[in-house]
């Protein structure tokens, strides 16, 4: 949600600012704007869409300036134009803002009350008048440090100031921040992605602290503005070194590289000849856990729900599962004896993090599995479980959703053995099909051709449903997920059991009806649901791992992955349900790696 940039330099930051911002586009893409000081002068460019419009308007009218900062946007408060694009300015600062200030309508009628006036509709400009304000009896630090203790919400914050012309301030507040260092130039920015092409070495700042950069050094101060010494990390190269390489998009990209990132995972967990698992340091000792609860958004919360199966399946610990935007207001009754997992790509998603903060404040153990092992929920947990994708740049969530899946199954694997839930053979046996993960989904991404077939029954659709029963029910609501972030089209997940409770009215002649019907127990009656909307005119693409069922002439398509067993096989077809949302957004001329109205980091609530 939003992407802030600041360099401190020796030479004219421009052109690094625009580089970083196009990095940072996956966070927010509805307008993009920079400042640089420039002879005293706050030097304000803006745009509305993409950081490509920014860049073109800064190669008509260069911008000068060894100071400045950068912005994309999300928008929250007031639409997406150049008046509503960062940054915010008055004569005397520019701010960019990562986030939401809950209590900006307040503050906006106190300052209008004083005879303060505002050009935009944001939430941020509360920040540039309350600093300018602040400025006229205090230095940059401390009026900031004065401004922040007026905010409600969460933030992250990169400000300069006209008449100190070699700082920029760094603020922290529930949003990421990370400062960069190298020779004669210092960075801020949202994540250390979009600082890689200017360093390797970077520092986090922790929440409620702020930090002053010049080009020659950086300092940090805590809530209460007392110096504090910050641990430089080196990124290493694999890290460093992100694009598209020979792909289209990065979806692509990184749909293809799973059975790599699958293999790394397992291998990071599974001792590759003794075949234990090496997750330790338990936060309760397995045989006292009493309930796991697992909370997650989006497609982080498809995964949890998919994991429940699996515990069910193979332990005896009871499971709950939610969706943290609910977890966080529920009234629960913690319990000390139930571990709390969260589960989390970027690791900065809001509502998660609250969730996680509420079980900290009622002295629960959490664990966390996250793909940002350096993020938010990840520091904040007690026990984190990394899932090894590499940074995930397409929006929509691909190799970190089969990698959290991976993580779940392993940890579903240890604790059963541990517990002794499951005997020795019947463990290895899940080892060794684990193991044979990456080679299958290898398998299923090379019949991508047959997927771009079936994308072509969605061009004339007006919408499309998902079914499956057991663990393949959600994968259906993955399914759909993908499908209308990427192609905009209206698209149902359900539990093909529960059709004839209301949705099966939405069958009609040529609606496209996915069916998962892995040949698990749920296999005969996923026919039978199957048969049912074939009688009222939908057109099935049947998608299995069972060798024996012809597919028929009432099914339109089918598609064949692979077997391995049962517990497996939701991951398995996972893989033709993300390519077959990419190539209908292709077909569809959407953008694969930026859907509308959405982002990558969700850092707002
Ligand atoms: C969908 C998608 C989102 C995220 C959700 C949670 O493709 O990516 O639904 O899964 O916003 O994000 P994380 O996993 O970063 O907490």
């Amino acid at each position: 949600m939003c992407g802030i940039i600041g360099i401190a330099s020796n030479k004219p930051v421009s052109i690094n600012i625009i580089n970083s911002l196009k990095k940072l586009e996956y966070r927010g893409y509805d307008s993009a704007g920079l400042a640089t000081l420039t002879d005293d002068n706050i030097n304000e460019k803006k745009c509305s869409g993409r950081v490509e419009e920014l860049e073109k308007i800064l190669f008509k009218t260069p911008s000068k300036g060894n100071i400045g900062i950068g912005h994309v946007r999300w928008a929250t408060h007031g639409v997406p134009n150049i008046v509503n694009a960062h940054p915010h300015s008055s004569d005397e600062v520019s701010v960019v803002h990562n986030g939401i200030i809950e209590n900006s309508d307040e503050i906006k009628r106190e300052l209008k009350s004083k005879g303060l006036k505002f050009k935009s509709q944001t939430d941020t400009e509360v920040i540039t008048l309350l600093i300018t304000e602040a400025l006229k009896e205090n230095e940059p630090l401390k009026s900031v440090y004065k401004t922040l203790k007026k905010l409600k919400g969460s933030f992250a914050l990169g400000i300069i100031f006209k008449d100190f012309s070699n700082i920029i301030i760094g603020a922290r507040r529930g949003s990421p921040l990370a400062v960069g260092y190298s020779k004669e130039e210092n960075y801020i920015g949202s994540d250390s992605y979009a600082l890689k092409s200017m360093t390797n070495k970077i520092s986090y700042l922790d929440d409620g602290e702020l930090c002053v950069l010049t080009k020659d050094q950086v300092s940090f101060y805590d809530e209460s503005l007392k110096k504090v010494n910050k641990k430089i990390h080196t990124m290493s190269e694999n890290e460093s070194s992100i694009d598209k390489g020979e792909y289209k998009h990065f979806m692509q990209k990184e749909i293809y590289e799973q059975p790599i990132t699958i293999k790394n995972c397992i291998s990071e967990y599974v001792d590759s000849l003794k075949k234990n698992i090496n997750i330790i340091n338990f936060p309760i000792e397995p045989n006292n856990i009493n309930k796991i609860v697992l909370v997650g958004c989006g497609t982080a919360y498809n995964s949890c729900l998919t994991a429940k199966y699996w515990f069910e399946e193979l332990t005896t610990i009871d499971v709950e599962i939610d969706i943290a935007s609910e977890f966080r207001y529920r009234k629960l009754k913690f319990n000390s004896k139930n571990l709390y997992i969260f589960v989390s790509q970027s690791g900065e998603t809001a509502d998660t993090a609250a969730a996680l903060d509420l079980c900290k404040k009622n002295n629960v153990k959490t664990c966390s599995i996250v793909n940002v092992i350096e993020s938010t929920i990840a520091r904040n947990s007690d026990w984190v479980l990394p899932i090894h994708a590499g940074t995930e740049i397409g929006v929509a969530s691909t190799k970190a959703f089969v990698g959290q899946l991976t993580v779940l199954y392993i940890l579903c694997l240890k604790l059963a053995i541990v517990r002794k839930d499951i005997n020795d053979k019947t463990y290895e046996k899940n080892i060794n099909n684990l193991k044979k993960l990456p080679e299958a989904i290898k398998e299923c991404i090379s019949n991508e051709n047959k997927i771009q077939l079936m994308a072509k029954e969605f061009l004339s659709a007006k919408g499309s449903m998902f079914l499956g029963r057991g663990s393949s029910f959600p994968i259906a609501l993955e399914g759909a997920l993908k499908l209308k972030e990427l192609s905009y089209l209206h698209a149902e997940g359900y539990p093909a059991g529960e059709m004839k409770h209301g949705p099966l009215a939405l069958i009609e002649e040529g609606l496209p009806v996915i069916i998962l019907a892995p040949k698990d127990k749920y296999f005969e009656k996923t026919i039978s649901n199957m048969q049912e909307v074939i009688a009222r005119g939908g057109k099935i693409l049947f998608i299995t791992d069972n060798k024996k069922e012809s597919i028929n002439e009432n099914i339109r398509f089918g598609f064949r992955v692979p077997h391995l067993d049962n517990l497996l096989s939701p991951i398995l077809l996972t893989l033709p349900l993300q390519m077959l949302a990419y190539h209908v957004a292709v077909l569809k001329n959407c953008d694969v790696d930026k859907p509308r109205n959405l982002a990558k980091s969700v850092t707002v609530e």
